[in-house]
């Protein structure tokens, strides 16, 4: 068993669909704890190296819009979930990638389509594998967005400007 950590991302159909009460709940099921949580807009630079390994593909265009949510709205709900086998637990839940032959009962199964364009739209991202959810999840999320990190971490004195209420 190793513990591991993978990034789930609600994508645009599902906070459009206010699909994220679902989704949390059937993850939920896999008994790995939540270490991360946030709405994220999506930039065009964030959506392009999160799917840098699909560059090449037709779709890719399409699905960067996807991501980015121009089809629907511009939220995705970015998180971390942590535990044994957490990858393979959370994939299981998730189902295939394509939600026409994704298990019925499975997230994408029940809550994804196809769309005329071709575009899965398949509610959810996660990471794939070891390499890919480390990659992922340091792009998506500070180590003190985290509650716990398994990466190694290291402090750096930085000059920076910080927002606060107006008082
Ligand atoms: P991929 O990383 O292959 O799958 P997964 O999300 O299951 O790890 O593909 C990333 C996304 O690209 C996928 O979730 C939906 C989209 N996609 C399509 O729209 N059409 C396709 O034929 C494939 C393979 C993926």
């Amino acid at each position: 068993m190793t513990k591991q950590q993978t990034l789930v991302l609600i994508k645009p159909d599902g906070m459009a669909k206010f699909l994220t009460g679902n989704i949390i709940t059937e993850l939920a099921d896999t008994g790995l704890i939540l270490v991360g949580s946030k709405v994220v807009q999506v930039t065009r630079e964030l959506a392009e190296e999160h799917y840098q390994h699909l560059r090449d593909e037709k779709f890719f265009s399409e699905l960067i819009d996807y991501i980015m949510g121009e089809f629907h709205v511009k939220r995705v709900l970015a998180l971390v979930y942590q535990g044994d086998n957490a990858i393979e637990k959370v994939r299981h839940v998730v189902g295939s990638t394509d939600p026409e032959k994704a298990e019925p009962t499975s997230i994408r199964g029940k809550f994804g389509r196809i769309t005329k364009e071709g575009v899965f739209e398949n509610v959810v991202h996660a990471s794939e594998n070891e390499k890919e959810s480390e990659r992922e999840i340091k792009l998506w999320f500070r180590p003190k967005e985290l509650v716990r990190t398994i990466f190694p971490t290291e402090s750096k004195e930085v000059k920076k400007v910080e927002y606060f209420w107006k008082s």
